[in-house]
């Protein structure tokens, strides 16, 4: 899709990190911006931070979890914007801890958010974007745990694995009814995702490890700018999967010709 101005976008979670600045940016090229999270008031003040930058911006409040709420907001949507060209789905929440000291509640959360959230807003959006017969695109944040793994994060990796693989399906079918998917897989960006997430341990204090990954991605310092602008490239460029960061692009060129290289780093701890 080369001209996104004009167009109406979709965001799901950009009331923070990834979202928020994805959102900003789509707005920065001129879109006219539904800006949904679980969080009504975060969403409204992305909305305020676009509008303050002279862009198109409306709230909305959605769940991603929950496949009513996906069809309602997507209705609403359509009545008071029109039928989006754009959709991100972004949403998504971190479980860490080792696989046996996981709980069937974080494992049901974070499959219920992260993979069914975007097959639920993709269920709810796409009917009246393949009918409108215009050109558009899908974009899935995934993560660089799309198609590598470490330990202490099988949920998460599950999950984005997950995206992944529905994200290269969804490609194949659209292609035909000229809408592009993308997979975009970055690696550590400082959002608050360590901070809102799930930890569970059953030999250490949760918090001081909290802190510990939180100051390991605030070392890191990506920008959640730096995805959004992959976000764009993907959108234009109608990219496949795109690994974003070095980090990212390191494991997916050892995945193909160092399998024993990411086997070996995955069984050490982050952080
Ligand atoms: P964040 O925690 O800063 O933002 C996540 C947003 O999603 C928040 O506004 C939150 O309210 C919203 N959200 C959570 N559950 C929701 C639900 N059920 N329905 C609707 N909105 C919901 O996190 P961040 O880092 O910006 O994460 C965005 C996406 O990027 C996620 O899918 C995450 O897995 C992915 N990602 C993040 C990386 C990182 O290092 N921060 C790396 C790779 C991928």
């Amino acid at each position: 899709m080369k001209n996104i101005a004009g167009s109406i976008a979709v965001v799901t979670g950009a009331g923070s990190g990834i979202g928020r600045a994805t959102a900003l940016a789509l707005a920065g090229q001129g879109a006219r911006v539904a800006v949904t999270d679980v969080a009504g008031d975060s969403a409204d003040k992305t909305v305020e931070a676009i509008r303050r930058d002279g862009g198109e911006a409306w709230a909305f409040r959605l769940d991603v979890s929950d496949p009513g709420q996906a069809g309602d907001a997507a209705t609403a949507i359509a009545e008071s914007l029109g039928v989006p060209a754009v959709l991100v789905n972004n949403a998504g929440i971190a479980v860490g801890g080792l696989f046996l000291d996981s709980s069937p509640e974080s494992w049901d959360r974070i499959v219920a958010v992260n993979l069914m959230g975007v097959v639920n807003c993709c269920r709810a959006f796409l009917p009246r974007m393949v009918e409108s017969g215009r050109p558009g695109h899908v974009v899935n944040i995934a993560s660089m745990l799309g198609y590598t793994a470490l330990r202490g994060v099988s949920a998460y990796c599950a999950t984005k694995h997950g995206v992944v693989g529905f994200s290269e399906c969804l490609r194949a079918e659209l292609w035909d009814h000229g809408i592009g998917v993308s997979t975009v897989c970055p690696g550590f960006i400082n959002t608050n995702i360590i901070r809102a997430g799930i930890l569970e341990s059953s030999d250490e204090d949760v918090e001081a490890r909290r802190a510990q990954l939180d100051a390991f991605f605030q070392r890191r310092s990506h920008s959640p700018d730096k995805v959004a602008q992959a976000v764009l490239s993907a959108i234009r460029r109608n990219r496949s999967v795109v690994p974003v960061t070095p980090e990212a692009w390191a494991a997916w060129y050892s995945k193909r010709w160092a399998p024993w290289l990411v086997a070996r780093l995955a069984r050490r701890r982050l952080a």
